[in-house]
């Protein structure tokens, strides 16, 4: 493990790669020997930029994505974390405009992926046959539930191979089909097998296989590990991160539990009611959470050595999008909020001098509001 890991590592997690052992750099099997710090200036293969997002519902319009910017560089992890309701999957979704409401839309801003070939496109400017030909094959993505999206019909080898087929990739179809259950460690045999056929854990191998068969550039998982049992949720993400390592490929991942962010992830993206809050490289981040927001929830998490969902030590809850709280949207449960905060929105400033640290978007951190000189200090009762 890199000593930059280090403050990350102090949340190390038994429940994933790396987590006990703190294994480094060139060391075999774990992700925290996959993070090979990326170079901070590798090439984005995903950037939102203002990204907004629209439902249009019987109680009034809601924006789960208000705005979001984000960026995933190639071979990176990049966590998004924030309480149930934040819009984490509804970020997700937008990237592919695959929503599970017709009501749902993408009404502002830009999404460029770059493709293998190296050109950069904006996904939103894409027709459903474009957009359609991106998805599985530049753009993995592994749900929460991969019986969902297995068809229960088909047998899995077939369902890859018409995956395959779709983006072209049909010849040698059965070949490459063994080469990817191998890789997910299931048999070659599994390809005859209907999803009813396997356990959960199996799914979302057949999942995560599906996901990388194209050898996409990225990856989208959305809580990928959260419908299995605790001791398999370790056996995948230990999968999922060494698949991501040795295939270079980059991946977003949606999750609840802060300690496989610690582990897994290069650069953290925290959302609260449809914006992102706080960015920051994971180590610094967690050791040094500037935002109020980001404090409230590294605070619920008592021992990162103990997998479990997102626990906010601050009263109160996500906010109803159809009334979102003026200003910061965080303000009504905010233990610091001045009058400026119920006001005005805060932009997102450098988390330290120079922006290679990240940003938060908080009052606090402006001199002219605060005064020159004044930072948020963690202020955690039970800090990692
Ligand atoms: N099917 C839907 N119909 C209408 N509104 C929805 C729908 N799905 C999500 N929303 C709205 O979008 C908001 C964000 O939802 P989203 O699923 O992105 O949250 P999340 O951060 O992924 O939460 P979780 O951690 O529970 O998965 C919700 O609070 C809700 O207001
Ligand atoms: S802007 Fe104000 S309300 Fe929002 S997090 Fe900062 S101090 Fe709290
Ligand atoms: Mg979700």
């Amino acid at each position: 493990m890199s000593g930059r890991r280090g403050a990350a590592a102090r949340g190390a997690h038994p429940g994933v790669p790396g987590g006990a052992g703190n294994r480094g750099v060139g060391e075999p099997e774990g992700v925290a020997a996959r993070a090979t710090d990326v170079p901070l200036g590798a090439t984005p293969v995903l950037e939102l930029r203002d990204v907004v997002t629209e439902i249009r519902g019987v109680r009034g319009l809601v924006r789960p994505v208000d705005g979001v910017s984000l960026t995933v560089r190639a071979g990176q992890v990049v966590g998004l974390v924030g309480e149930s309701g934040s819009g984490k999957s509804m970020t997700a979704f937008s990237v592919m405009r695959l929503f599970p409401t017709k009501a749902a839309r993408v009404t502002g801003g830009e999404i460029l992926l770059r493709g293998g070939d190296g050109r950069v496109r904006d996904l939103r400017t894409l027709g459903p046959d474009a957009l359609r030909a991106v998805r599985g094959r530049e753009i993995g993505m592994i749900f929460q539930d991969p019986a969902s999206y297995l068809n229960p019909v088909l047998t899995v080898g077939r369902q890859l191979e018409q995956q395959l087929q779709a983006h072209g990739l049909g010849q040698g179809a059965d070949a490459r089909i063994a080469e990817l259950l191998t890789d997910v460690g299931l048999s070659p045999e599994v390809a005859r097998r209907y999803a009813h056929e396997l356990s959960g854990g199996q799914c979302q191998r057949v999942g995560i296989a599906s996901a990388l068969a194209c050898r996409p550039a990225l990856v989208v998982a959305d809580e990928p590990t959260t419908a299995l049992d605790v001791t398999i949720q370790a056996q995948v993400l230990r999968l999922l991160a060494r698949l991501q390592r040795d295939q270079g490929v980059a991946l977003l991942l949606i999750t609840h539990d802060l300690g496989v962010v610690a582990e897994v992830c290069d650069h953290v993206y925290v959302m609260y009611a449809g914006r992102i809050v706080e960015e920051g490289p994971v180590e610094d981040l967690f050791a040094r959470p500037r935002h109020p927001y980001t404090q409230g929830l590294l605070a619920g998490v008592l021992d990162l050595l103990e997998p479990k969902p997102i626990r906010v030590s601050i009263e109160g809850s996500v906010p109803d999008l159809v009334r979102p709280p003026s200003g910061c949207r965080f303000h009504p449960r905010c233990p610091h909020a001045m009058p400026i905060c119920e006001r005005e929105a805060p932009p997102l400033l450098p988390r330290d001098e120079g922006a290679a640290l990240g940003h938060s978007a908080c009052w606090l951190h402006d001199p002219g509001v605060v005064g020159a000189g004044v930072t948020v200090e963690p202020g955690r009762e039970d800090g990692p």
